[in-house]
């Protein structure tokens, strides 16, 4: 925390202003991106399907914290287009933070749409926290050519925050055919309960519940099998923390800064757990941290710092990747930083139960 380039509580003040007007800005433009999705020149897929060799692999990028100073953005945006370059993704997916400034939401997605890559995203605390403001930012995501964000429907009208969706991944033989599931969630903003340091948000029990009614019926619609899924949002549950520091469970990666976790657990991992469809749970927040533990048969990890010079970061730069097989429960993950090097390549859960050298960490 010490070596820390700007304090948190000054950058969470800086970022609030700037974000205020970023996002009123947004609410201006919803047309703006609407006549964009007319202009669409690369075809992007609007839904997700395994490849061929039944293969799907995602690139995470979180914390972009764009400033309006470009000069502190330039190299976040070339170490993402290398890194797009290299490992050429089925899914880009951001895991909030997006800053504001330099039209960070077009470029966003258009790292992505330019390669004929769709993406999502998931709201960080530094989006906007008035819920209009929120659902604005989340309208105009929606309207951007290759992003897989929709707006607000009868049922997510009803949750906190905007970023809630179950976006399923096709067969490669079946078009029809649910064969895994993201769920993204929005982990919202700041608490306002006194005498906290940091004031992480939960993700509220309705969020949980409707994750829940999702998942019972994708398994039953699947003959009682629950389908391989991820999940995605940007604050860590109570589960990261806890499980790093308890000896019982193995972790790998860094382990920087502490976990900036909410003070309530509102069951989500529990509701996981029970339900027995989420593998693998990401998320972003904490600059320092890229570490995966494994508990309970969930693998909860953190993506790797992506943003530019603006925020916090101790950590050298990159993203984290995740490659899914259709119809195993078993994938892989590992790092990759902007220097293009691979670390602490894993298969979850075999690197964690297993003792066979083959799943040690790679390199
Ligand atoms: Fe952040």
């Amino acid at each position: 925390m010490m070596d820390k380039n700007i304090d948190r509580r000054a950058f969470l003040k800086d970022s609030a202003l700037a974000l205020g007007a970023l996002s009123l800005g947004g609410l201006n433009a919803v047309s703006c991106a609407q006549s964009k999705k007319a202009a669409q020149t690369v075809k992007v897929p609007d839904t997700l399907r395994f490849k061929p060799d039944g293969k799907f692999k995602i690139v995470q990028f979180t914390d972009i914290h764009a400033s309006e100073d470009p000069e502190q953005n330039k190299h976040s945006y070339d170490i993402m287009n290398n890194l797009l370059d290299l490992e050429k993704p089925d899914l880009v997916m951001y895991t909030g933070d997006f800053g504001a400034g330099d039209n960070i939401y077009d470029r966003l997605v258009g790292f992505a749409s330019s390669r004929g890559i769709p993406c999502a995203v998931a709201f960080g605390n530094h989006e906007p926290e008035d819920e209009q403001e929120r659902e604005a930012v989340l309208n105009y995501f929606a309207d951007l050519p290759g992003c897989l964000n929709v707006r607000k429907d009868e049922e997510t009208s009803q949750l906190p925050g905007a970023t809630n969706q179950v976006i399923p991944i096709y067969s490669a033989a079946d078009a029809a055919k649910k064969s895994a599931i993201l769920y993204l969630f929005d982990s919202l903003t700041d608490h306002h309960l006194p005498g906290y340091d940091r004031s992480n948000d939960w993700i509220k029990p309705v969020q949980v519940e409707w994750y829940k009614r999702h998942s019972q019926a994708l398994t039953a619609g699947n003959g009682g099998t629950p389908l391989p899924s991820l999940a995605f949002f940007h604050i860590p549950l109570p589960e990261w923390g806890e499980t790093w520091k308890n000896p019982q469970y193995k972790n790998m990666g860094w382990r920087i800064e502490p976990e900036g976790c909410p003070p309530v657990n509102s069951g989500l991992f529990q509701a996981f757990v029970e339900c027995g469809d989420v593998k693998g749970a990401f998320c972003g927040h904490d600059h320092d941290n890229d570490y995966v533990v494994f508990r309970d048969g969930i693998a909860l990890g953190y993506g790797r710092y992506s943003g530019g010079l603006a925020a916090y970061h101790t950590l050298c730069r990159g993203c984290r990747v995740i490659e899914l097989t259709e119809g195993s429960a078993v994938f892989d993950t590992w790092t990759r930083m902007e220097t293009s090097r691979m670390l602490y390549h894993i298969t979850v859960p075999y690197s964690f139960t297993s003792d066979d050298p083959k799943y040690k960490p790679k390199p």
